[in-house]
């Protein structure tokens, strides 16, 4: 990250009419600071409606801590019945845009007024209940970016059935190893999904996962081809096979419906969970990062406010997929329970070219657009006269999130999509916070291109060092969370010890220079000479790859399933797109080098084949841009392998084109050599 001088002033049409002005934030920082539970309390009784009011603030049991714990809500209710009797009720809540399939199918567009996605809730969440799914039972989701996937979230939130979306593009392994640390009763799928013009078989992994997972009771199915008499889609001359419905355990999404339902919400405690969303981290193993129901409801409609400055007129759209924490919060609990209208697309940003996006924007007459740093990059990278050929003038803020946005990125996304007329907000926010931590505010922050600014009213985050002490202005350090806050992860699932270690035991507290424990972030930062904050980027084993997070360890225990494979190394590499790009290095067995028709050909198909292999162990958004084959990794004595030497040996090398490049690294076994002091 270069640190840029460049500064750009509050927006002055923001600073009259932004949701949060000048004052306010001053009084809410105040409040925060005096008197931290009363600020938090104050904002949870004016911003939710509480089926049972509460009157204990916060428990905080380090590390584990609980909000407004006595009172009861239901997030659906925030998010639909608040609305019903006001004239949200018959504002359009959600437009979804269906991708053209493989030129068979035009784009299908719907949309849903506040009054009809409540009533589509109630039906699927009685529908729901009838197979048997109640409160407290998990439920996983594995669908495209339909309004199914929508109106299940909600509909779980409704009965109270902690849902765990798993990302479309997971593997089917990656969805069974979900499935079974959720323990998920059911699962909630399309026959399909599309994306760049391609069918996605979404039936078929859930098949292959569930036929491993005892625990799932029922698989349910939304028609997204259009192959039974109930579906919500045209059916379109596509080639597909019809899918197969297991007798007992599968049923349609429309056929579980129970239509003209009002069903209740329930009434839920403040800290029921959720939902679990899985992540990386710096293990193999994902882990399940558990979100209550309040302080997650409170957080993603104050942000919404705050940050987007969601109105009323607003057309708003996140292009995040539901399958991540972005998508959970800023596609639907945030916007939704502000009664905005929310957009959602289906496929690609770049199909079927690279003027997708900006016709939609004109289009639909988006006014907030949130999007991450890779898209945009990838649309720079194809020039201005995508964007230039359609009316953009319907934009009035911009937002980033998911990696550092380098400052060019940044510049361009300004001047050429915001017309330099547009707030940037590059929010910075992680899985584990449940919505925006750090962000400029619209009309309040003075932007920098590349800095997420500030933290939020309430928030309280530090740059220290390896001891907990704040580190002086421009030097880096350890980007940590001081006071425990309402949208926090409450546990990974299944395992709180994991949970105290992971994020609680590096700055724990006591012995240290502070008196309580600091959550730990993963990433490095420092703070300028303005008190404004520079994220740049993680400083534990996990990637940023295309804003996708993922842990190195998992794409080595994916290359070290390959029978040829005796041990791997992966690093992340600087790329121009995709901000981090994977570099494997590779040791084979003996045998493989040693069988007697081993040459380059056979190297270059075995690299390929390990590329499919990781593909198919956790989803192709994991697959190594680059696989190195080398006779050994350099290692500590105690056997660690030095990621930084590798990482200085994997950018210190030219381009190596499109997958791999096959040369042993003898440098590697003379490293070993010189470094194993270290
Ligand atoms: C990174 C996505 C810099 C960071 C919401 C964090 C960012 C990880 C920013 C979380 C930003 C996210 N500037 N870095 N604005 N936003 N990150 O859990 O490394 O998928 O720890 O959540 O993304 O990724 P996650």
């Amino acid at each position: 990250m270069i640190f840029n001088q460049r500064v750009v002033k509050p927006s002055e049409s923001f600073s009259k009419q932004a949701n949060l002005q000048k004052d306010n934030h001053s009084k809410l920082m105040n409040e925060a600071d005096k008197s931290y539970e009363n600020h938090w309390a104050k904002l949870a009784r004016e911003h939710l409606s509480w089926k049972k009011p509460f009157t204990i603030p916060m428990t905080w049991n380090p590390p584990f801590v609980e909000w407004f714990a006595d009172g009861e809500l239901n997030i659906s209710e925030q998010c639909l019945d608040k609305h019903l009797n006001t004239a949200t009720a018959q504002k359009i809540a959600l437009i979804w845009e269906g991708e053209p399939c493989e030129g068979h199918l035009p784009s299908e567009r719907k949309t849903y007024t506040y009054a009809q996605l409540h009533a589509e809730v109630c039906a699927f969440a009685e529908g729901l209940k009838k197979q048997g799914v109640g409160r407290g039972d998990r439920v996983a989701l594995y669908m495209p970016m339909i309004p199914e996937a929508v109106i299940a979230m909600l509909a779980c939130a409704r009965i109270g059935a902690p849902h765990t979306v798993v990302f479309g593009g997971f593997s089917a392994e990656s969805l069974r190893d979900r499935i079974l640390d959720a323990q998920a009763k059911c699962v909630i799928t399309a026959n399909a999904g599309f994306r760049r013009g391609k069918i996605l078989p979404l039936k078929t992994a859930v098949d292959k996962a569930v036929s491993e997972c005892p625990c799932v009771i029922s698989v349910v199915v939304a028609d997204r081809l259009g192959e039974t008499q109930s579906s919500n889609y045209k059916v379109g001359e596509i080639p597909f096979t019809a899918t197969q419905m297991h007798a007992g355990r599968d049923v349609w999404f429309n056929d579980i419906c129970v239509n003209g339902s009002k069903l209740t919400a329930e009434s839920l405690p403040a800290e029921h969970p959720l939902f679990i969303l899985y992540t990386s981290g710096t293990t193999g193993k994902p882990k399940g990062v558990v979100h209550g129901t309040a302080g997650y409801a409170l957080w993603t409609n104050l942000t919404c406010q705050w940050v987007f400055d969601i109105k009323p007129t607003d057309v708003y759209w996140c292009t995040a997929d539901i399958g991540w924490v972005t998508g959970h919060s800023y596609v639907v609990y945030g916007p939704l329970s502000n009664g905005a209208t929310v957009y959602m697309y289906e496929g690609a940003p770049d199909f079927p070219d690279y003027g997708r996006f900006w016709r939609t924007i004109e289009r639909e007459k988006i006014s907030i657009f949130y999007t991450a740093p890779t898209a945009i990059r990838a649309f720079m990278r194809q020039g201005d006269s995508w964007p230039q050929k359609s009316n953009l003038s319907s934009l009035r803020l911009l937002g980033s999130v998911g990696e550092p946005i380098n400052p060019e990125a940044w510049e361009w996304y300004h001047s050429v999509i915001g017309q330099g007329a547009c707030p940037i907000v590059d929010t910075w926010w992680q899985t584990e916070t449940g919505g925006v931590m750090m962000s400029p505010l619209p009309g309040i922050t003075a932007l920098k291109p590349g800095s997420a600014t500030r933290p939020l009213p309430g928030i309280a985050v530090e740059v220290v060092d390896d001891n907990g002490q704040a580190v002086a202005p421009g030097n880096r350090g350890k980007l940590v969370i001081t006071k425990p806050w309402p949208s926090q992860l409450r546990t990974v699932h299944g395992d709180p010890e994991r949970y105290a270690k992971t994020y609680w035991s590096t700055f724990a507290g006591p012995a240290g220079a502070h008196k309580e424990p600091y959550y730990f972030t993963g990433d490095g930062a420092f703070k300028d000479a303005d008190g404004d904050i520079w994220v740049i980027g993680r400083v534990d084993d996990v990637i940023n790859v295309a804003g996708h997070r993922i842990g190195t360890m998992e794409v080595e225990s994916a290359l070290v399933d390959h029978h040829c494979v005796a041990e791997s190394a992966v690093v992340g590499v600087p790329d121009s797109v995709k901000g981090t790009a994977i570099y494997a290095f590779v040791t084979l067995k003996n045998e493989v080098k040693q069988s007697a028709n081993w040459n380059d050909a056979k190297k270059h198909d075995l690299a390929r084949e390990l590329i499919t292999h990781v593909g198919g162990i956790i989803g192709s958004f994991a697959k190594p841009d680059h696989i190195r084959f080398s006779d050994s990794l350099p290692k500590t004595r105690s056997g660690k392998i030095m990621r930084r030497l590798l990482r200085d040996v994997a950018t210190g090398h030219e381009s190596l084109g499109d997958t791999s490049t096959l040369e042993d690294v003898s440098v590697l076994a003379n490293l070993r050599q010189s470094t194993d002091d270290e």
